[in-house]
């Protein structure tokens, strides 16, 4: 079992897009029990699957309301992909930390080792808000990988050493999480496109081969809420989101998965 935070401090970047997707591609394709988890406040992804965390999310197992993973998670209408959801309820957490009575940087490490413990799911992947708050410190410290999706302007070509530096510290938590790969997203046949990935190649930066196109397809399909290989199959973005996750399995990315 491997969990797998989608991680950026900037906003926009395509962070809830690529987990909604990636977690319907891996459920879809990959045949993978995928757990999705929703710790961005705004609650996009939990909206994006239709559903809402009402009864229980993120919220509860951060501040110790819910004790079991069962007692959160829900299924979605796509066949084995689950959510952990959540809602505005989760900035309650950053605002008033003393209101709990567990550990942010144990709580997903735990859920990780119960669902381990119960073969419940082979992959958790969790969409993070924007900035290190509890729920990603919390996703960090238990992520056995890192995604950090990236949109091609000049401060995020400048800031990325700093920020996966940053991202890396959280994760010493526990120690074991990698980086999995830089996720361009976004991405247009553009100049500054062009030469931003290749400046980060060029650092020695891990940058995934397969960058995201920018398409209003994807747009579109949050409006449908739907996954993009079903909204549009033969767009762009969902070509790019289908190569991107052959690239991160062949990349060994699901290796304690189930393949
Ligand atoms: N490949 C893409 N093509 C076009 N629009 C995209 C693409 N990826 C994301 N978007 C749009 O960009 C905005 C930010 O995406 P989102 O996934 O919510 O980013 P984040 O979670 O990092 O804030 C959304 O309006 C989304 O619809
Ligand atoms: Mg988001």
């Amino acid at each position: 079992m491997k969990l797998i935070a989608i991680m950026n401090v900037k906003g926009g970047v395509g962070k809830t897009l690529t987990a909604c997707n990636m977690a319907h591609i891996l459920a879809d394709v990959y045949k993978q029990r995928v757990i999705l988890i929703d710790a961005d406040p705004q609650g996009n992804a939990t909206a994006f699957f239709n559903r809402s965390a009402q009864d229980g999310g993120l919220t509860e197992l951060l501040t110790g309301l819910a004790t079991c993973y069962d007692e959160v998670v829900q299924d979605t209408e796509y066949k084995h992909l689950q959510l952990i959801g959540c809602d505005s309820s989760l900035f309650d957490v950053d605002l008033r930390p003393d209101h709990g009575c567990v550990d942010p940087r144990k709580v997903l490490v735990d859920l990780k080792d119960a669902l381990t413990e119960d073969d419940a799911c082979d992959i958790v992947l969790v969409d993070c808000p924007p900035s290190f708050t509890a729920s990603a410190i919390s996703a960090l410290a238990a992520a056995d990988s890192v995604i950090v999706p990236v949109k091609m302007d000049a401060f995020s070509v400048d800031g990325m050493e700093f920020l996966l530096d940053q991202i890396a510290a959280v994760c010493k938590i526990n120690g074991n999480a990698d980086l999995a790969g830089v996720l361009v997203t976004l991405w247009h046949n553009t100049p500054c496109n062009v030469q931003g990935e290749a400046e980060l190649r060029r650092r020695g930066i891990k940058v995934f081969e397969t960058h995201i196109r920018r398409s209003d397809k994807a747009d579109e399909s949050t409006w449908f809420h739907s996954p993009i290989c079903e909204y549009s199959k033969y767009s762009s973005t969902a070509k790019d989101y289908r190569d991107f996750v052959a690239e991160f399995v062949k990349n060994g990315g699901l290796k304690d998965g189930r393949i």
